[in-house]
């Protein structure tokens, strides 16, 4: 069976409804469906209605948003629940990602309720998790990666892991043009799996890279076997760079 790939999109606070849906038209003028090939794409959430009705029948696209509450409703002034980014069309969501931990103050705890709330609502979360550069000079990105992930645990059972997505994003990576090695990036994913194996998660969770990846790196990241695709920001904010680059290793 040929290797399923997954190609995520975090446009973070770039494009709004008009230019989401410019992007889109065109990305689809250049793109077809290929076999084993997943595109995610995390528009600003403004935006995600316009994404995914220019994405309308193309099977391979799934829209989610880059952030939500963990509530389903309640008093909290400038959040988004998951049934309401689901009332747009969303079908998956970004969690914990390291701007949210690191510039908005996201706690383990939070994450880990965040990943519940969105597989409750039956739609796929895609979890983010990675070291500081202070901590992997300290030795410390074990410890840390298998603390979020013990975190996520908490809340979330083992059964219930065969919809979770984790992305190994180092956040000295992210938009620093510095991107993790191949081996590098390897390496953390077959630890996360280790632990969630001991930990009683049965089904092979899907895990994605992220920081820095680009047109220029993304073969070399991909040819490692630990991979299960990307996650991008930078390099997936133009439809013609983001067109080739998801045509790349699949
Ligand atoms: P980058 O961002 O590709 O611009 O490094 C990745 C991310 O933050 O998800």
């Amino acid at each position: 069976m040929a290797r399923s790939l997954l190609y995520a999109a975090n446009w973070k606070m770039h494009h709004g409804p008009a230019a989401a849906r410019t992007f889109i038209e065109r990305f689809l003028e250049l793109t077809r469906p290929a076999e084993g090939r997943r595109l995610w794409f995390f528009p600003p959430a403004v935006s995600i209605a316009a994404t995914c009705e220019a994405a309308d029948g193309r099977p391979d696209i799934t829209v989610g948003a880059q952030n939500v509450h963990w509530e389903p409703k309640g008093a909290f002034t400038g959040e988004l629940s998951v049934p309401l980014i689901m009332e747009f069309g969303a079908r998956a969501a970004l969690v914990g990602h390291s701007e949210r931990r690191h510039l908005f103050g996201e706690t383990d705890e939070q994450v880990g309720r965040k990943v519940a709330a969105v597989l409750k609502a039956g739609i796929t979360p895609l979890v983010c998790v990675g070291e500081t550069l202070a901590e992997r000079e300290a030795g410390r990105t074990e410890q840390l990666v298998v603390r979020q992930v013990d975190a996520v645990l908490e809340r979330v059972p083992s059964a219930e892991w065969s919809r979770v997505v984790v992305a190994y994003e180092p956040v000295w990576a992210i938009g620093t043009g510095r991107n993790a090695t191949p081996d590098d990036a390897a390496q953390v994913h077959e630890l996360i799996r280790f632990e969630l194996g001991r930990r009683g998660v049965k089904v092979r969770v899907p895990i994605l890279y992220g920081g820095s990846v680009n047109k220029g790196n993304v073969l070399a990241l991909l040819a490692r076997p630990e991979l299960d695709g990307v996650l991008v920001g930078g390099a997936s904010l133009e439809p013609e760079g983001w067109a080739e680059l998801v045509g790349m290793g699949a």
